[in-house]
């Protein structure tokens, strides 16, 4: 298959994982005889240091092109003093907004071999399977007015949501549920919010359709609480923007490795944009012992839901599994003993496990 896919590294250690799934990429590519072509474009603080923008118009019209798209991560102090508008941070809101991506995936799973570092103790987390499904493109974060009045005295964030944002991505949430263990639990605050109501109406009409998923209805800061203490109980949550920004935060460190986890933002045609959870680092920044494996897994988002390369994604999956297995860790991950790998040792690690012949005896599907 020819696909064309957009690199965006961002700030910080952005541009040093990039470099590792470039490297997986062209393997993938060779191994299963694909032809993907890649392009970097600038977003972010590293936009804002060459166009004075963090978001070119350059870079938007390449992702419009693109079957997907694979970011670092943006943000740094460098930019702290910038006007809001000129925030790093607004390239990402952009780009999201921009290209329609409003399903965010967030799956949380361990991988056995790091769930002694788990904040929480073992055998609470053992056996969890989370997949957090954050509506991206609506909310608080895009609510207008969202401004200072009376003279600065006063603020306003405004929290708007039309019914069609809210089905499409519980129909999301429903579907998914379907690929996984059938059981949705939905997050709001129908206790307090307006919005809230609407979406738990909108959950439980939507029900009917879908009568082979279980569903359950939980409030924000009890589901904050349980995922601390019951993360076993869920399968997939869906929730708007900023519930599931902080409950996905919340989550991913509960495996023990945030350096790990990746993430899709996708629409209903298939194009997405994959990034690893964790932010830019600045603080280890150009050192070389940079995580890559939430890149490396977010690339196998990417083939599993933009390309459909299913026997592709398991495969690096497998690969990175045996490069823990085998004790390749890098500094993030607490190891316990023995010395921490590099960027480009870890990543040198999974090129070498990433073989075809063994594939078809050991799938294993971590992320649907
Ligand atoms: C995330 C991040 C972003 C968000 C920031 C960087 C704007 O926290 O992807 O979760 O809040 O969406
Ligand atoms: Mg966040």
């Amino acid at each position: 298959m020819n696909k064309h896919i957009i690199l965006l590294p961002g700030d910080g250690i952005g541009k040093e994982i990039m470099e590792s799934a470039k490297q997986i990429l062209n393997a993938v590519a060779g191994e299963f005889g694909h032809h993907f072509t890649l392009h970097e474009h600038l977003i972010g603080g590293a936009a804002i240091d060459q166009n004075n923008t963090p978001l070119p118009e350059a870079t938007i019209e390449a992702c419009q092109e693109a079957d997907a798209i694979l970011l670092g991560a943006v943000g740094g102090e460098k930019w702290d003093g910038l006007p809001a508008e000129k925030q790093p941070e607004k390239g990402l809101l952009g780009i999201r907004k921009e290209l329609g991506l409003f399903a965010n995936l967030r799956p949380i799973k361990g991988f056995p071999s790091l769930l002694y570092a788990s904040p929480l103790k073992e055998h609470i987390i053992d056996g969890s399977d989370i997949l957090i499904i954050r509506e991206l493109t609506g909310g608080l974060y895009f609510g207008q007015p969202s401004e200072r009045q009376e003279n600065g005295d006063a603020v306003v964030d405004t929290l708007y949501y039309h019914r069609d944002e809210m089905e499409r991505i519980i129909d999301k949430a429903f579907q998914s549920a379907r690929l996984r263990h059938n059981h949705l639990t939905s997050v709001d605050k129908a206790n307090v919010l307006e919005s809230s109501r609407m979406w738990r109406e909108i959950v439980s009409e939507k029900s009917s359709e879908y009568p082979d998923v279980v569903v359950e209805h939980e409030l924000v800061d009890a589901a904050a609480m349980k995922l601390i203490t019951q993360p076993d109980q869920f399968d997939v949550m869906v929730t708007e923007n900023m519930f599931g920004d902080i409950l996905s935060d919340e989550a991913s460190v509960l495996t023990g490795s945030l350096g790990m986890l990746p993430s899709a933002s996708v629409r209903s045609d298939g194009v997405g944009l994959y990034e690893p959870v964790h932010g830019s680092a600045p603080d280890i920044a150009g050192q070389g012992i940079a995580n890559p494996l939430g890149t490396i897994l977010s690339v196998t988002l990417m083939l599993r839901h933009s390309f459909q390369m299913e026997t592709e994604a398991a495969a690096v999956e497998r690969a990175v599994r045996e490069s823990l297995e085998q004790g390749y860790y890098t500094a993030d991950l607490d190891i316990k003993h023995g010395r921490p790998v590099s960027t480009e040792e870890m990543t040198t690690a999974v090129l070498d496990n990433l073989s075809v012949k063994s594939v078809s005896d050991s799938i294993c599907n971590m992320y649907v």
